[in-house]
C-alpha cells in the first residue's frame, strides 16, 4: 500500500516554514493521581516531532487521552501529564493549548500539545464539519498515531481528508513496514502465538492467520478450547465449549495446508485459581475434572521453544499461562526467551505481551514491539486499517 511519507517530504525540502500537525497516540497509562505509569508511546512520538522541527516546521501535536465525553472538560482528561513528560524527554518547553480547532498560533521552530483531540465535538463520529476545520489548520498532516489507526475520528481519518496533504509518520511507517515484513513477506517458517482467555475475541485473528502460518500456537483459554476440540479433558478450566467447532476448522485448514496448530502435551494444573494455589504438572492426557489449566507444561514449552528457535518469522500476541503468578509463568518465560534467542524476525503487540516481555528484561532482543493495542490485533485479522486506506487514497492524489 502506497503512502507519502513525511520522511519523504523532509528530505524533498517540502516541510520548512510549514504548519505540521501531528496526529500521535499519547494514551498513556496513569495511575489515581495522574502520574504516568509508562511512557513507551510518548517516546515512540518523538522521532516525528524532532524530524519536524529539525525541518523548520511550525509544529502542532495532538492526540486522545482515554474516551472523554466531547464537550465536557475534566481535569483527569488533560494532556497536562504528557506535555510536561514531553518537555523532560525533549528537554525544552512544550505548550499545552485548549479549544484549538478555530486555530492555533504556533512559529516556524515551535512545538505546541493541543489538548485532548477527544473533547473536540465531532471528533469519535468523525463530523465533517469539524473535519473541514482542522484541515485548515495545517499544510502537512502527519499521522503517526498507529495506536489509533484502527480508529477512523476527526485526527485520524478526517483532517487527512481535508488537509492540503497528508502522510505517514515515522512510527506509523515503521509499525506497517515491521508488520508487512512479518506478514505479507516473511521468511519462512512463519509461527504465530495467539494467546489469550477467550477464543470469541481472537476468531477472526485465528483464522486470518490460520491461512497464511507454517505453525499457529495458541495459548491461555484458547488453547483450552483447543485442547477440547482435539478431544482432550480439560477439567474446569477456562474454555468457549460453542465455539468448538470453529477451533476445529482452524486445525483443518491448517493441517489442509501442511501446517500445524501444536496442541499442548503437557500443563500445569491447580485447583484454585490464586498466586499460591499448589501447581502440578500434568500429562494432556490426565487432566482431572477438578482441575484448572493456568499454563503449559515444560515439555509443550521445550517443543515450542524449538519451533520458536528454528523459526523465520514470529508473529507474538499473549502470553500462554498465567504468567502473573511466578508458578504458572514458566510457560510464557520459556517462550518469550526461545523468541529472544531465535534468528526468527519478531513481532509483538498487546498489551499483556509487551507486559511478558518487560518482566523477562528481552525488549532488545524482539525486533519489533508493536505499539499498538487494538490496531495490531486488527492487522492481524488481516483489515486494513482506516489511516492506511485515507493515506493510500491521498498518495493517489
Ligand atoms: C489504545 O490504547 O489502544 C489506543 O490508544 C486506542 O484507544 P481507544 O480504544 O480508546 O480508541
Amino acid at each position: 500500500m502506497k503512502v507519502i511519507r513525511f520522511s519523504d517530504l523532509v528530505a524533498q525540502g517540502q516541510v520548512a516554514g510549514k504548519r505540521v500537525f501531528i496526529r500521535a497516540d499519547l494514551n498513556v497509562p496513569q495511575d489515581d493521581a495522574g502520574r504516568i505509569t509508562e511512557d513507551t508511546r510518548i517516546r515512540a512520538s518523538l522521532p516525528a516531532i524532532r524530524m519536524a522541527l529539525d525541518a523548520g516546521a511550525a509544529v502542532m501535536v495532538t492526540s486522545h487521552l482515554g474516551r472523554p465525553t466531547e464537550g465536557e472538560f475534566k481535569p483527569e482528561d488533560s494532556l497536562a501529564p504528557v506535555a510536561e513528560r514531553m518537555a523532560e524527554l525533549l528537554g525544552r518547553p512544550v505548550k499545552l493549548v485548549a479549544n484549538w480547532v478555530d486555530g492555533v498560533h504556533v512559529a516556524p521552530g515551535e512545538l505546541v500539545l493541543l489538548e485532548n483531540c477527544r473533547l473536540n465535538k465531532g471528533e469519535k463520529k468523525n463530523s465533517e464539519e469539524l473535519a473541514k476545520k482542522l484541515g485548515q489548520l495545517c499544510d502537512i498532516f502527519v499521522h503517526d498515531a498507529f495506536g489509533t489507526a484502527h480508529r477512523a475520528e476527526g485526527t485520524t481519518y478526517g483532517i487527512a481528508q481535508f488537509a492540503p496533504q497528508a502522510c505517514a509518520g515515522p512510527l506509523l511507517a515503521a509499525e506497517i513496514d515491521a508488520i508487512s515484513q512479518a506478514l505479507a513477506n516473511p521468511k519462512r517458517p512463519l509461527l504465530a502465538i495467539v494467546a489469550g482467555s477467550k477464543v470469541s475475541t481472537k476468531l477472526t485473528i485465528l483464522q486470518s492467520l490460520a491461512k497464511n502460518v507454517d505453525g499457529l500456537i495458541v495459548g491461555g483459554g484458547i488453547a483450552n478450547t483447543f485442547m477440547l476440540a482435539a478431544g482432550l479433558k480439560i477439567g474446569k478450566s477456562l474454555a468457549e465449549p460453542d465455539l468448538l467447532s470453529e477451533a476445529q476448522a482452524v486445525i483443518e485448514a491448517m493441517k489442509a495446508r501442511g501446517a500445524e496448530v501444536p496442541i499442548p502435551v503437557d500443563v500445569v494444573c491447580a485447583k484454585a485459581f490464586a498466586a499460591n494455589a499448589p501447581a502440578t504438572v500434568k500429562a494432556a492426557t490426565e487432566v482431572d475434572d477438578d482441575d484448572l489449566i493456568l499454563d503449559i507444561g515444560p515439555k509443550t514449552a521445550a517443543l515450542l521453544a524449538d519451533k520458536l528457535k528454528s523459526a523465520g518469522t514470529v508473529v507474538w500476541n499473549g502470553p500462554v499461562g498465567v504468567f502473573e503468578f511466578d508458578a504458572f509463568a514458566q510457560g510464557t518465560e520459556t517462550i518469550a526467551r526461545a523468541i529472544a534467542d531465535s534468528s526468527a524476525f519478531s513481532i509483538a503487540g498487546g498489551g499483556d505481551t509487551l507486559a511478558a516481555i518487560a518482566k523477562y528484561g528481552i525488549t532488545e532482543q524482539v525486533s519489533y514491539i508493536s505499539t499498538g493495542g487494538g490496531a495490531f490485533l486488527e492487522v492481524l485479522e488481516g483489515k486494513t486499517l482506516p489511516a492506511f486506506e485515507i493515506l493510500s487514497r491521498r498518495a493517489a492524489g
